[in-house]
């Protein structure tokens, strides 16, 4: 695993920059681009500038998974997928057939393993056993959480399935979340930290430290960068 620490004024020009080379590159190569988009507040100004800049990618050939999702409807102000709908789906007029949203409205189980079908048709489709994601958008929490992996539940124990249905304690409440195996399995992570998360934090999870969830990224064939914004 190959590892790459940006640290930048200019997070949002950063993180589009990087996630055009890289879909670029992926669609040069494969003639598609498989991102999976991460929650929370911090990708909004990427998101926006990616719909502003990314306009002429041919978002036919991209497809747009969802490395999380409450259990909430797609209105819901807690929705990622509203966030995204909001920030880059609408404004860059993204074909419906370009995005899977995780169904946050029905029964988490049953979302779950529907969406891990889905995956799982699509990774047959192209020879693959394991659906093998081009790029991965993560998310760090105050707690060192990623995606809905949070210190103490199941899912951050799960090594066999690839979408499942966790239960929050800390939230009472239940999220839809890509596993370990799932993301351990993609060509590229990359996890975007705005400045307002704490160094102590970002060290502590560079550095591997068990307690924190997002320590445990480390994909068997691919790389990580880190995009940390810096202050201003
Ligand atoms: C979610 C995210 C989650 C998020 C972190 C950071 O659904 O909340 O996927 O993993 O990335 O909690 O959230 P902020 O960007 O809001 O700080």
């Amino acid at each position: 695993m190959g590892r790459e620490i940006i640290r930048t004024k200019n997070f949002a020009a950063d993180a589009v920059n990087f996630i055009v080379d890289l879909a670029r590159k992926s669609l040069a190569e494969r003639n598609e681009f498989r991102i999976a988009l991460s929650g929370g507040n911090t990708p909004r100004p990427v998101y926006t500038e990616l719909a502003r800049t990314g306009r002429d990618l041919p978002w036919e050939r991209i497809l747009i998974t969802f490395g999380d999702e409450r259990c909430v409807p797609p209105d819901d102000e807690q929705s990622n997928y509203r966030m995204a709908r909001e920030t880059l789906v609408v404004p860059a007029h993204l074909p419906d057939r370009s995005i899977m949203r995780m169904r946050g409205e029905i029964e988490p189980q049953i979302a779950a393993q529907e969406y891990q079908d889905h995956l799982d048709l699509l990774a047959t489709q192209r020879g693959e056993h394991v659906y093998r994601h081009d790029l991965i958008l993560l998310g760090l929490g105050e707690d060192g959480h990623t995606a809905s992996l949070f210190s103490g539940t199941a899912g951050l124990e799960e090594t066999a399935r690839r979408v499942i249905a966790n239960f929050v304690p800390q939230f009472n409440s239940w999220r839809l979340t890509f596993t370990l195996p799932l993301i351990n399995h993609a060509r590229q992570i990359c996890f975007l930290v705005n400045a307002t998360k704490q160094e102590k934090l970002i060290d502590g999870v560079l550095k591997g430290d068990p307690k924190y969830p997002a320590s445990r990224v480390n994909p068997s064939a691919g790389d990580v960068t880190w995009i940390l914004g810096q202050p201003s």
